[in-house]
């Protein structure tokens, strides 16, 4: 579907509000069916999957070095289990059926509990159906704090998505539309940012932590009414922080800005006829006492330098979907020529080894890859080593190379984060020993 301001029903004044917590997190996190305004106010509620009562879940923010220690229980009517998207944690943990843990069947609960090892912007979702439960909102942002945050007036979350409605207001069903899984995935015909505050002074400096939690669509973003830098990446601090410009987003990636209000702050998507508003933050008053120091780089997150010669230089090949000869089934989608998880895994590390992956999309579509576990490096153009991430988006006929140190012990999946691409067959998994 394409984006333009008539497929999308106009956004309300109103910005929609995410629920916050303060610096506890609850100590049981209830997957169950909620009602929520995804629409503008006058439109009617929607049925959707939430977590607490609410869809995006709570926001969970602990202070880095903190335990996340929470029980997940399940009360959605079907299997699920949660996964700490970007965290770098245990692996049973890492909330994969299948792979990781068993599914959490509905009426069942499973522990999750976690040492929160990096300072960032994380989040969390469902790893079950997760094509189905993300869409239907089975999700929430995962903050964790620097030991010495840097000092803004206010730390604010958005999150930006896109939900397929019928004119009812409720979510169209047919979430295995293979026909979405063999094109660019599940695209919605109404997109919006969530965002955890309405109002801001002018003059205030702000943190942004911007997460795209779509199923599928890549969102390329404008901010406007700050003046800042982009200090981090998929929770990963930049050593040189990079002016905001070009917020291309795949499903899954985060991006964090430090700037200061200079006017409403507005979030926007160009579409064909113009700038679409996603959501907006209001002015209300002027702070006359803004912070004047320099925004600089947050404090570089310690992380395993890439030996110079990889141990091991590999592969992957992105294959199928549609123009790419396969249109239905599990299989619509192949890495190196495998659909799905098999019995042995695509890459075998001993615990430490550096690793060169060439991701070669030789598919009609993008792909955003994302490695549970673990950051690697995007190697850039001239072979020096780009920004940690955790998601990489692969464009058209492009190949990208990464380089990571397989450094946590553990079955890890690797897959492609357009989830309806997952679900028919784009994913594998590493092993590190
Ligand atoms: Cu965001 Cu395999 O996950
Ligand atoms: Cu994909």
């Amino acid at each position: 579907m394409i984006l333009n301001r008539r497929t999308f029903l106009a956004t309300s004044a109103a910005t929609v509000l995410l629920p916050r917590v303060a610096m506890a997190t609850p100590a049981t996190l209830r997957a169950e069916p909620v009602s929520a305004q995804i629409l503008p106010d006058t439109e009617p509620m929607t049925q959707m999957l939430g977590l607490n009562g609410s869809t995006p879940g709570p926001e969970l923010r602990l202070r880095q070095g903190e335990t996340l220690s929470v029980m997940f229980e399940n009360q959605t009517g079907q299997g699920s289990a949660m996964h700490w998207h970007g965290i770098r944690i245990d692996n049973a943990m890492d909330g994969v059926p299948g792979l990781t843990q068993d599914l959490v069947e509905t009426g069942g609960q499973f522990d999750y509990s976690f040492v929160t090892p990096d300072p960032g912007t994380y989040w969390y979702h469902s790893h079950a159906r997760s094509w189905e439960q993300v869409e239907r909102g089975l999700y929430g942002p995962l903050i964790v704090e620097e030991t010495n945050p840097p000092q803004v007036d206010h730390d604010i979350t958005v999150m930006v998505d896109d939900w397929r409605m019928e004119p009812s207001g409720q979510l169209a069903g047919d979430f295995d539309n293979s026909h979405d899984f063999a094109h660019g995935g599940r695209m919605g015909n109404f997109a919006r940012a969530m965002i955890s505050q309405v109002s801001v002074r002018q003059g205030d400096r702000i943190r942004i932590r911007l997460i795209n939690t779509a199923t599928a669509r890549i969102f390329p973003l404008n901010v406007a009414g700050i003046d800042g830098m982009i200090v981090a990446l998929d929770g990963m601090p930049l050593a040189s922080p990079i002016p905001v410009e070009n917020l291309v987003m795949a499903p899954a990636q985060r991006i964090d800005i430090i700037a200061d209000v200079t006017d409403a702050v507005s979030i926007t998507i160009p579409t064909g006829e113009g700038p679409y508003e996603l959501g907006r933050i209001t002015l209300d008053g002027v702070n006359s006492n803004p912070i004047e120091t320099a925004i600089t780089a947050l404090p570089v997150t310690p992380t395993a330098m890439p030996t110079p010669n990889p141990d091991q230089t590999l592969t992957l090949t992105l294959q199928g979907g549609a123009m790419g000869g396969r249109h239905a089934g599990d299989d619509i989608w192949a890495l190196n020529g495998q659909s799905n998880l098999t019995d042995d895994p695509f890459a075998s590390f001993a615990r430490g080894q550096t690793a060169r992956i060439t991701l070669v999309n030789e598919t009609s579509f993008p792909h955003g890859i994302h490695l549970h576990g673990h950051h690697f490096h995007e190697v850039a153009a001239d072979g020096s080593f780009g920004p940690l991430r955790d998601t990489t988006l692969v464009d058209v006929r492009q190949s990208r190379d990464i380089i990571c140190v397989f450094d946590n012990p553990g079955q890890w999946l690797f897959h492609c984060h357009m989830l309806g691409h997952q679900a028919a067959g784009m994913k594998t998994w590493v092993e590190v020993a």
